[in-house]
């Protein structure tokens, strides 16, 4: 029994320090230790040579040492699983911990920050809405009572259960959300995402994403929205790009514009990217047209404001340089992941 006992000491020690390199190794010590012919088989024979008031100490001890041998294979078999090098199954301190992979701020939400922190500094808040939204407040109090031709201008996503129902097709609606709480004079942003029932291509999408601001005050006037557009250019695109307006029409301003910037891709020179125009279209705006303000009870007679539109995507696909709509809504990791700084 004393000999007995000091085998399986020593053969626990030996067992400690055994290591299994790669999974060769790791099958000899399975072999050695486990196998038909083993170690363990081997020493589990000796029970015959046991005087009989012992056996059952002795069952239990060699037992214990077959449950202990299975352990350490387990761990070395788990160890070169997990790709570690066998050898280092028992724990090693001092190895250096997983690299955790850092995360980035999407594209789009760059985007986002950076026009939203321009027009914060001039005392815009920002205000969001729902984007399922009723016909009231995307169209009807927008100026565009049913029927008006104007709806077209945008292909709508109409709900099934409920056609007063849709998916907002600007953020305009969050406009009128924040009017008809009546708290003047009213200085918003309106970020968030849209949806228009577009073919999906590299170019256009079915959901993208808008800035819209509106300011209402009393004697708000265009200068004050030029001059407010003027500002933001300057801090988004440099001091030396140039700015023109051209008139356009909206159903809910009047009068209505489109903001065109002198193209920062070739310096208004003419490329691709501006159509050898040198100019890019990067916004709509205009004054609050007064039926906008009486549908949403402000008195057009003592208020004015103006309100202002852009997409995000489309800045964001020239500052990056990304030629496909569709890769901001596929989260491939290798396309986010380039986006780590802040613009
Ligand atoms: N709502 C318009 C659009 O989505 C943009 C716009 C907003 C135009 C405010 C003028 C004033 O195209």
């Amino acid at each position: 029994m004393e000999q007995l006992l000091n085998k399986i000491e020593a053969y626990k020690s030996e067992i400690d320090n055994a290591a299994a390199a790669d999974a060769k190794a790791l099958e000899e010590f399975r072999i050695k230790w486990l196998g038909t012919k083993g170690i363990v088989k081997e020493i589990m024979g000796e029970m015959k040579n046991v005087a009989p008031e012992k056996k059952k100490e002795a069952g239990q001890l060699l037992n214990e040492f077959k449950q202990y041998t299975e352990a350490k294979f387990e761990l070395l078999k788990e160890a070169s699983a997990n790709g570690q090098s066998v050898a280092a199954a028992s724990i090693d301190l001092s190895l250096p911990g997983d690299v955790m992979p850092i995360g980035s701020r999407h594209p789009i939400t760059l985007m986002r920050n950076k026009i939203v922190s321009i027009f914060q500094r001039l005392g815009f808040a920002v205000a969001e809405g729902p984007e399922i939204e009723d016909d009231w407040h995307n169209f009807g109090a927008l100026n565009l009572p049913a029927h008006h031709p104007a709806r077209d201008m945008q292909d709508t996503f109409y709900i099934q259960q409920n056609p007063d129902w849709v998916l907002r097709t600007h953020t305009s609606s969050v406009q009128i959300r924040e009017m008809e709480k009546g708290n003047l004079p009213i200085r918003m942003l309106m970020p968030g995402r849209v949806y228009r029932n577009e073919t999906i291509s590299a170019r256009s999408h079915c959901f993208f994403h808008q800035v819209e601001g509106l300011y209402i005050d009393e004697n708000v006037s265009f200068a004050d929205l030029k001059q407010t557009l003027y500002f933001f250019v300057k801090e988004m695109y440099g001091k030396d790009v140039k700015v023109r307006f051209r008139p356009s029409y909206f159903p809910f301003t009047e009068p209505s514009a489109e903001m065109d910037v002198s193209c920062f891709i070739c310096g208004g020179s003419g490329c691709n990217i501006c159509k050898k125009t040198g100019w890019v279209e990067i916004l709509g705006c205009g004054m609050v047209h007064p039926n906008v303000l009486t549908n949403c009870g402000i008195d057009p007679n003592k208020y004015s404001g103006f309100a202002f539109g852009m997409g995000i995507e489309r800045p964001a696909m020239l500052k990056y340089g990304i030629n496909d709509i569709r890769l901001f809504s596929e989260n491939d990791v290798r396309f986010l992941k380039q986006f780590t700084s802040a613009i």
